[in-house]
């Protein structure tokens, strides 16, 4: 891959790359038309289950996998590229490296899942190289890796511009995740609260309310009101530093996000605003 992407870029190509963990659904491939928009000449979609991102209880080993459909659907999209290295090329034996960003991967997502972000940052640091991308997109949807990330590439001079995204709903709001196929029939029908609370939410704070444990309250006994549900966190912070923002200012840029279990299955969501 390499190679290829060294023969493109002296070949005066611009390289677009969508990272992915397949089991591809309209999400990811909305990121491939946003690349598109960026005078991009070849798009790389990486699909690559990514071990180190998975604490040893997640579901890496039944996380959904269909190489088959994936493939179709990229080229169907437009991929030009479908990266799908082995498990080997990406973490030979004696493997000792890792990338890591502080302080905003140790809340929020990173506070339940400590190792999660250095995971995501080694192996997007990783395929940065192996891909050589002009331009990166990544999905709204997964609010605090897009912060992360942009951060890394700040901090360690890729010179790669990222962009974001926005989150892709089914018709009743549940964002599209590869993990809902997990959720059986209720837990789907219940599934559809997250996106109303981020709603409410919405709704509350355009009517002027700024306290923000009232907004939280608010979507919490919305949540709660679902059998199948158990609440991991709902946070209105700053988009930024994704510090917690007690108090929601004239002029704040905020991000509301939240993540939900229901049973097993764990859905994350959130929505911007600024007030
Ligand atoms: P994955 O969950 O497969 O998501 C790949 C990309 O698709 C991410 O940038 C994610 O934010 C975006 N995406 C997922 N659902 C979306 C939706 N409903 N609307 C818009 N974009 C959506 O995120 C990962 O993989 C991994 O952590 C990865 C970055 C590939 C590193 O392993």
């Amino acid at each position: 891959m390499q190679e290829t992407a060294e023969r493109l870029r002296n070949g005066g190509k611009r390289i677009g790359l969508i990272p992915t963990m397949g089991f591809l659904h309209d999400g990811h491939l909305s990121l491939v038309r946003r690349a598109r928009e960026h005078s991009v000449d070849c798009i790389v979609m990486s699909l690559f289950v990514n071990p180190t991102q998975f604490s040893p209880d997640e579901d890496f080993h039944r996380y959904p996998r269909d190489f088959e459909r994936d493939k179709n659907l990229a080229s169907g999209a437009g991929v030009d590229i479908l990266f799908f290295p082995s498990l080997e090329e990406i973490y030979p034996k004696r493997f000792l490296t890792a990338v890591s960003v502080d302080t905003i991967t140790t809340v929020l997502e990173g506070k339940i899942r400590p190792t999660h972000f250095r995971g995501v940052t080694t192996i997007v640091a990783k395929l940065f190289h192996l891909t050589k991308p002009h331009v990166a997109v990544f999905g709204q949807k997964d609010a605090q890796q897009a912060v992360v990330i942009q951060q890394m590439v700040r901090d360690l001079n890729f010179d790669t511009q990222i962009i974001v995204a926005p989150i892709v709903r089914e018709a009743d709001g549940l964002a599209m995740s590869s993990r809902n196929v997990y959720l059986s029939p209720e837990e789907r029908n219940e599934s559809t609260v997250l996106y109303r609370s981020l709603c409410l939410a919405q709704q509350l704070i355009a009517a002027g309310e700024r306290d923000s444990e009232t907004v939280r309250t608010a979507m919490n006994n919305l949540i709660a009101q679902m059998p199948h549900t158990q609440i991991d966190y709902i946070s209105p912070a700053d988009a930024l530093t994704l510090e917690d923002r007690p108090l929601l200012e004239t002029g704040n840029r905020i991000l509301i996000s939240l993540a939900v279990r229901f049973t097993a299955t764990r859905l994350i969501d959130n929505c911007l605003l600024t007030i």
